[in-house]
């Protein structure tokens, strides 16, 4: 596989109901001010087949889901998405800008689930070999915040079910993440005024590709 330069690959980050897609409108259009082209994307998602897995991933089924399966699962979409969105595209010389990645498996599966952090990096090691992003964005928001935008946008999917206590954890996740990398994670204030979320965001951005 051909080494990529990640400089310009930012994902968001955060709990269901953070903003992510609003702040992610604030990063495209600080590329596209700047003549960037820009690539959006998504997990899990951003390919066909990917965008078929999240669908498989979020129903709501009676039969249960084994932790296994839905980290596997979720690293299933995400080797395609790298292999034909973002690598394509970063080799091409757009920015890409991702509504999530690795980071979530770490705090939704890692965190959240309490799968083991040493199988999920050996699964980013499987799917995306020197991959990573070079900044990302955590839209911090208080749990119960979060929880009620997200409930009040659309039919709670399956990991919207969980009990209150199982996105704590995920919380807990990301925390731990902006300590473990403080030079990639930048915490956003996602409960602050829309104004002044854009301003960190801005901020950030000029500081490091300015
Ligand atoms: P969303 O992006 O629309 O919020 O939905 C994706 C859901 O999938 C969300 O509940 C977080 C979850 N998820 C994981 O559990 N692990 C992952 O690696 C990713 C990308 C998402």
């Amino acid at each position: 596989m051909t080494a990529v330069d990640t400089t310009r690959f930012v994902t968001l980050e955060g709990l269901e109901g953070a903003g992510k897609s609003t702040a992610m409108a604030f990063v495209r259009e600080w590329f596209e001010a700047r003549g960037e082209s820009v690539v959006t994307t998504r997990e899990p998602g951003g390919t066909p087949l990917a965008e078929e897995l999240r669908h498989v991933l979020k129903a709501v089924r009676d039969e249960p889901v084994a932790e296994s399966t839905e980290l596997l699962l979720m690293f299933a979409a995400r080797a395609q998405h790298v292999e034909r969105v973002i690598r394509p595209a970063l080799s091409a010389g757009h920015v890409v800008v991702c509504d999530r990645f690795t980071d979530s498996s770490r705090a939704y599966q890692g965190a959240g689930r309490g799968m083991s952090s040493e199988v999920i990096e050996q699964l980013a090691g499987i799917a995306h070999p020197g991959c990573n992003p070079s900044l990302t964005f955590w839209l911090d928001v208080p749990v119960e915040l979060g929880l009620e935008r997200a409930a009040a946008r659309e039919a709670a999917d399956r990991f919207e079910q969980e009990a209150l206590a199982f996105f704590e954890r995920v919380r807990e996740g990301f925390v731990r993440l902006a300590e473990q990398y403080p030079e990639r994670l930048v915490r956003v204030d996602a409960s602050a005024p829309i104004d002044a979320v854009r301003a960190r965001i801005e901020s950030t951005l000029e500081a490091r590709y300015g």
